[in-house]
């Protein structure tokens, strides 16, 4: 697919997702428009982990909502394999949706508190119609919880209010596991977590990414633990794509001056004083973004060129697409 940056990636596996010119826009009043994602376009292949990287404000959780359908997107196309989730009625968007899976940033908010752990994470059952015995129900909450981290005997009757924030999360996990996904869009998941404790929920996604045989959508600002956890990146800036990267590679490669001013903003990077300037100017209204290259107003390398035409995703290096006229390096 042009553009989205992974066909020279293994090549011989097809993606499990795949999204074409996805936008969504917010009407405002009776003229206006917030122009939220603009055109993006990705696919995810088997077992990879897609990061999505960019400040508050950026796109990310509305293009994760609209990836999921929640709600369908303004315009553009999402297909989960071969099937194209945009235009499915409710019924049939609902199966078919099951097999993507989202896990929201706070916890807490996203569980019923009246409802206890074992009726929480047995919910899933019921939408794919799971037609085993009592027994096999249980066993399978169980099974469930257990690789999520949690004693079944001691959270069994427990409500979210009685769970600690990384418990919560571990719920939610395995809540959208009961469902036999195959894509997992974790948005900020561990951003209102306790330090302490975002370490093991990182590593509990990684453990279930690979014991589960999933793909991720992680979504996050935080350059670090996007970097971590993905194998590429994709960088976004007020709904458009500036750079999709191999993780190994930000350090060394990273083009676009918008990746370049996130990986200076790590405690301890080079390169600050360009970072900094850029950095301490607010992100521009979306109802309104610049002309041509949407970040030029930040831009330390901006010219007449980048308000006049907006910059295309290109290939600078396999596996590297930068949208920039002047790419740094
Ligand atoms: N329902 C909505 N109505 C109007 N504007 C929205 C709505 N949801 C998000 N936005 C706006 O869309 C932009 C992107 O928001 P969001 O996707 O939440 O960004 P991020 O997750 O990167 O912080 C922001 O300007 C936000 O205010
Ligand atoms: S196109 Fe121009 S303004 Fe945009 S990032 Fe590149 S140099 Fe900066
Ligand atoms: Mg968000």
């Amino acid at each position: 697919m042009a553009g989205s940056g992974t066909a020279h990636m293994r090549s011989t596996d097809s993606p499990v997702l795949t999204v074409d010119d996805l936008v969504v826009e917010f009407p405002v009043g009776r003229k206006q428009k917030v122009h939220a994602v603009s055109g993006l376009n990705l696919d995810l292949l088997p077992g990879e982990t897609l990061g999505i990287l960019g400040e508050s404000g950026c796109g990310k959780s509305t293009a994760g909502r609209a990836v999921m359908q929640l709600p369908s997107p303004t315009s553009g196309r999402v297909h989960l394999g071969e099937r194209e989730l945009t235009g499915l009625k409710t019924r049939d968007l609902r199966k078919a949706r099951a097999r993507m899976q989202m896990i929201m940033q706070d916890p807490t908010s996203s569980l019923n508190p009246r409802r206890k752990v074992k009726d929480l994470v047995a919910e899933g059952l019921a939408i794919w119609g799971f037609d085993g015995t009592a027994e096999e129900k249980e066993a399978r909450i169980r099974e469930t919880l257990t690789a999520v981290g949690l004693d079944p005997t001691v959270v069994w009757d427990r409500r979210p209010h009685e769970l600690s924030g990384g418990q919560c999360q571990r719920v939610c996990i395995a809540r959208a596991l009961m469902m036999n996904p195959k894509v997992l869009i974790c948005d900020e998941p561990v951003s209102a977590l306790d330090v302490s404790v975002q370490a093991q929920i990182l590593n509990l996604l990684e453990r279930t990414k690979e014991q589960y045989d999933l793909s991720m959508i992680f979504i996050a600002h935080d350059v670090s633990v996007v970097k971590n956890i993905s194998d590429r990146v994709m960088v976004l800036y007020l709904g458009k794509t500036c750079e999709v990267i191999p993780s190994g590679d930000m350090e060394t490669r990273a083009a676009h001056p918008y990746t370049r001013m996130l990986l200076a903003s790590i405690p301890g990077a080079g390169d600050r004083e360009v970072a900094s300037s850029a950095a301490a100017v607010e992100l521009p209204s979306p109802l309104n973004p610049p002309s041509g290259c949407r970040f030029r107003t930040r831009c330390p390398l901006a010219t007449e060129r980048c308000a006049a035409e907006e910059p295309e995703l290109r290939e600078l290096h396999p596996g590297q697409f930068v949208a920039c006229h002047h790419p740094v390096g």
